[in-house]
């Protein structure tokens, strides 16, 4: 496996291109299947998860071809309509594939994706909503065995608050009969980017972006071009790793309306921050100061970025409050923070984090992929050394990681396999 190694201490100065968000490219992906012409996105992150998801699409039928930043989904036929076990186990985003699966072919195969690394992530709801607007659905030798020759209409409300539910059943919903209202629907911007592309494929949605979407069915969705948004997450990442190293960088191609609650937080962290379209400067000022915050769905503060301000916490002056509330168990950074000299104690899903003057470099292992994020802004802030194994989650989330880090100044490398 490979490994990153990071010498810390340099302050994070330059520019940096944000690429395509990783959550909108996944479902955007499955919404070529509900159309017989072909969808073309533009701005694809090249990741590990994305040509994931393009596997499990060619395997289905789609041809999928590739031009200059961008992918051509032809979904003209679909021979199989299924998701393998060996591939959702690597991602569990291949569940987007369900909804439009069905509403396109009148069955699906899924298979049940299992546990992860940050907690048990059930799929209850997807599977409540589909049933609601008419789908037959078995759970049989771990798979989600659905079927619906036509999907109707429904009202379904979601007992949680989940992105990928409300993704699979909004794109379930475009080619349903009648109209399909979703309430306490999630409101994360990569939903209204959905919502955007399924709109150019010639879908009826009002709401996107509110806790309430209504969808009026229709008889058939058609091809279209959409540009996908610019990854929040990684935007994030790339300002809060400016503000733990004390540096300075300006993003490009990035989307400060989406990111308040983040920003909010870096400010209170002591960061100076402008923008302007497409563009956002942050400057760290001094020393950084310690901040609480508590996820949340969005517009809220989200989880994914989590893992990446305690890594900024661990040097702030004064004790950081953090409090996870979407996962049940996505503090496993903490006892590879500590590794690294952090001061830090949990109790259940509160970490309390008492900055420290340094950090000094050492070996840790990543666990997922927001962990591994944390990880490498530890290890940029730390003295000396920082190696960092199983970085194959980064791959999954962070296009080409370790070049816009040098980019921005870092001293990083990729350690591959073969040299172990
Ligand atoms: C998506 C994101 C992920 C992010 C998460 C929360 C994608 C591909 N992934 O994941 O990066 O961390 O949103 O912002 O967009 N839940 C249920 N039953 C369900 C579905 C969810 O109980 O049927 C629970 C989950 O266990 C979790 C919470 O709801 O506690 C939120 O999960 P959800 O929003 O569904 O996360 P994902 O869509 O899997």
């Amino acid at each position: 496996m490979d490994k990153l190694q990071i010498r810390g201490g340099q302050p994070l100065e330059g520019e940096v291109r944000i690429s395509g968000a990783k959550n909108a490219a996944l479902p955007e992906l499955c919404a070529a299947l509900l159309s017989t012409t072909p969808l073309v996105l533009h701005n694809r992150p090249q990741l590990n998860d994305v040509r994931t998801m393009e596997t499990l699409l060619s395997q289905m039928g789609v041809k999928v071809a590739y031009h200059d930043g961008g992918v051509t989904l032809d979904a003209a036929t679909i021979d199989w309509p299924l998701a393998p076990y060996e591939l959702v186990k690597t991602m569990r985003a291949s569940i987007l594939a369900l909804g439009p699966l069905l509403a396109r072919c009148g069955e699906a195969r899924v298979s049940m994706p299992g546990g992860c690394a940050i907690g048990l992530r059930p799929v209850d709801q997807h599977i409540k909503g589909l049933r609601a607007m008419g789908a037959v659905i078995d759970l049989e030798h771990g798979y989600i065995a659905a079927r619906a020759p036509k999907l109707r209409g429904a009202h379904f409300t979601f007992d949680v608050v989940s992105v990928t539910g409300t993704e699979n059943l909004l794109m379930a919903a475009t080619l349903a009969d009648g109209v399909t209202v979703l309430d306490n629907a999630a409101r994360e911007p990569e939903i209204v980017d959905l919502a955007r592309c399924l709109t150019a494929m010639g879908a009826k949605i009002r709401g996107a972006g509110s806790p309430r979407i209504e969808i009026e069915g229709v008889a058939a969705l058609h091809g279209a071009e959409h540009r996908i948004m610019p990854d929040r997450i990684e935007s994030g990442t790339f300002l809060t790793a400016a503000a733990a190293t004390r540096g300075e960088v300006v993003l490009r191609d990035a989307d400060a309306t989406i990111l308040d609650s983040v920003l909010d937080v870096l400010r209170r962290a002591g960061a100076l921050i402008e923008a302007a379209e497409n563009i956002i400067v942050l400057r760290s000022n001094g020393i950084g100061k310690a901040f609480d915050l508590v996820t949340a769905p969005y517009p809220g503060f989200p989880t994914d970025m989590q893992a990446q301000m305690m890594a900024l916490a661990t040097c702030a002056s004064g004790t950081s409050t953090l409090i996870e509330t979407i996962f049940e168990s996505r503090m496993m950074h903490v006892q590879e923070l500590k590794r690294l000299g952090a001061d830090i104690d949990v109790d259940g899903n509160t970490a309390r984090v008492h900055g420290v003057s340094k950090l000094s470099g050492a070996t840790v292992m990543a666990t997922d992929l927001r962990a591994s994020a944390c990880l490498v802004i530890a290890g940029l802030m730390a003295d000396g050394e920082t190696t960092i194994d199983r970085i194959y989650h980064l791959d999954r989330g962070y296009e080409k990681i370790e070049e816009k880090l040098s980019g921005l100044g870092a001293s990083i490398r990729r350690v591959p396999e073969s040299r172990d």
